[in-house]
């Protein structure tokens, strides 16, 4: 890696599609590849640098497409491969980077690898898996209880970390690799810039399947899973990857609560190039919580030449303004520090409209693991059916669909989607906040301050977490260039945090 030339990844915004409920072409309730097609002037416009689609592969849809029984292959809800194609090269076209889902720890049970692994002990496919004679207290997430189901008719358990449809692939087995290989290189020859992984913590077990006392006090072993092997497996992942031209990015969700473990997923230099680090997912709007987030970060990550990545959301979690009590002055002053961090920053899909949770009685709820809150369809039009048109979309609406659409956002200048876009070309148009280092400055507790800077260019941050107003004397002097509310743009800053509010500054000769 060339400091004086950094990778485009480094500098870039991903925004993330949860491809059921972005935009629905055909009208069956789903949301597609053509309707994702339809809605790139939208990102464009947006100002985001890439897309990552989570996974759209042919897929029963036990876990709504984690589950996936063809790698090379689009399930015909989504579209087709033809389809996948012209995706990518409009996305190219606009200047977006397109990265995939790539879940290498599990298939479907109905992919036929396993299908055959199941068919009898002596398949040549039965070690494509895991199976034992004994189960041990491993327990699988989702609510899936063992991570063991038992297979009546080969009388042996295989190994589930999710649910049971989604059994493990044996990472050990040198043709498991080859075949995952080639599913890399299949989507890397169409162009991709690159793929997220799916819990590549996972995917190394412990080869003497010991009991582990974490999973006695009831959690998921994948919420700590953590085998030196998996080093070995990324490792081979990423020389696939460099073996192409132009770039191409492995962004890894490491989804264990340490930072300093996130950082080994690094290598040296030869694992992930990103690590999703989810400490700040779970925080509330706290400044002590959030401040230690980022110590953590700055601590592990730049001394090891590792390049932070932040994500305030995902499909797996409430969203930001659910977790911050709805408070959307809250959710505002977020995007200001999420746009503002050292580090790739990923953006969830409808965060830039500011929206809430939808609230689904647990008759309507589709997710066994009850995350269907955040995974709402997206409101395009403010009337109703809201942009989905044809049968009713697979979830309901979140709250205020009429009023945060956005297509009424788009053209208003006080909306949440305005917000981001000034803060996503701000971002663009400086090195400090895209490349820059980060410095942190002395402030009451209640605030964050910090500095970044690239050479001669240079911002200054001010995040006011609370709800009364606060000094903020680090800013005199200095001109407001974005405000989480939009207040005093393009003047001098006035020393003043309003409640909840969190500013970019520039210097005033800028
Ligand atoms: C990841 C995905 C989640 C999925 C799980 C199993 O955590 O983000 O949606 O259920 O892996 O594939
Ligand atoms: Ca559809």
């Amino acid at each position: 890696m060339n400091p004086q030339n950094p990778p485009w990844w480094q500098g870039a915004v991903i925004y993330q599609i949860y491809p059921r409920s972005f935009a629905d072409a055909n009208g069956d309730g789903i949301g597609d590849l053509q309707g994702v097609r339809a809605r790139l002037d939208y990102l464009a416009e947006l100002g985001v640098d890439g897309l990552w689609l989570s996974p759209v592969f042919r897929s029963p849809m036990a876990d709504a497409g984690y589950d996936i029984s063809d790698y090379c292959d689009i399930d015909p809800l989504f579209g087709s491969l033809d389809e996948m194609q012209q995706l990518i090269d409009e996305a190219h076209a606009r200047g977006l980077k397109v990265l995939l889902d790539f879940v290498p720890n599990h298939t479907s049970d109905q992919h036929p690898w396993f299908l055959e692994s199941r068919a009898s002990p002596d398949n040549p496919k039965r070690d494509w898996y895991i199976w034992r004679d004994e189960p041990n207290n491993w327990r699988a997430a989702l609510g899936a209880g063992s991570a063991w189901s038992w297979d009546e008719p080969t009388q042996q358990y295989y190994l589930h970390l999710f649910l049971p449809q989604q059994p493990d692939l044996n990472w050990r087995n040198p043709a498991v690799v080859e075949a995952m290989h080639g599913v890399l290189r299949f989507w890397l020859d169409r162009g991709v810039d690159g793929f997220r992984i799916d819990v590549i913590h996972c995917t190394a077990k412990d080869e003497t399947f010991a009991d582990d006392p974490r999973c006695l006090a009831g959690l998921p072993l994948s919420d700590f899973n953590d085998q030196p092997y998996s080093h070995e497996i990324l490792r081979g992942l990423r020389r696939v990857v460099d073996g192409y031209p132009g770039e191409r990015v492995l962004v890894g969700e490491v989804n264990i609560r340490s930072t300093e473990r996130v950082l080994s997923y690094y290598g040296a230099g030869d694992e992930l190039h990103l690590a999703f680090n989810f400490t700040p997912l779970d925080a509330p709007w706290d400044p002590i919580l959030f401040r230690t987030c980022i110590h953590d970060v700055q601590q592990w990550l730049p001394p090891a030449g590792a390049w932070p990545t932040w994500v305030l959301s995902n499909h797996d979690n409430p969203r930001q303004r659910s977790r911050y009590r709805g408070s959307l002055g809250a959710a505002h002053a977020s995007a200001v520090l999420l746009l503002t961090l050292r580090g790739t920053p990923f953006i969830y899909q409808g965060e830039e409209l500011g929206l809430l949770d939808a609230q689904i009685d647990a008759a309507a709820r589709s997710d066994p693991g009850g995350r269907d809150g955040c995974r709402a369809p997206i409101p395009w039009q403010a009337a109703p059916p809201h942009g989905w048109e044809g049968a009713a979309p697979w979830l309901p609406f979140p709250p205020e669909a009429d009023s945060r659409a956005a297509e009424l956002q788009r053209t208003a200048a006080d909306s949440t989607f305005a917000l981001y876009r000034r803060l996503l070309a701000a971002r663009k148009a400086s090195a400090a906040l895209r490349l820059g280092g980060f410095e942190e400055l002395a402030a009451h507790p209640e605030l964050m301050v910090y500095r970044r800077q690239c050479e001669g260019d240079v911002r200054l941050i001010c995040i006011n977490f609370v709800e009364r107003a606060h000094a903020c004397p680090h800013g005199l002097g200095w001109s407001v260039q974005v405000a989480s509310d939009g207040a005093g743009e393009g003047q001098p800053f006035d020393g003043t945090l309003r409640p909840l509010q969190a500013v970019l500054l520039r210097p005033h000769e800028d």
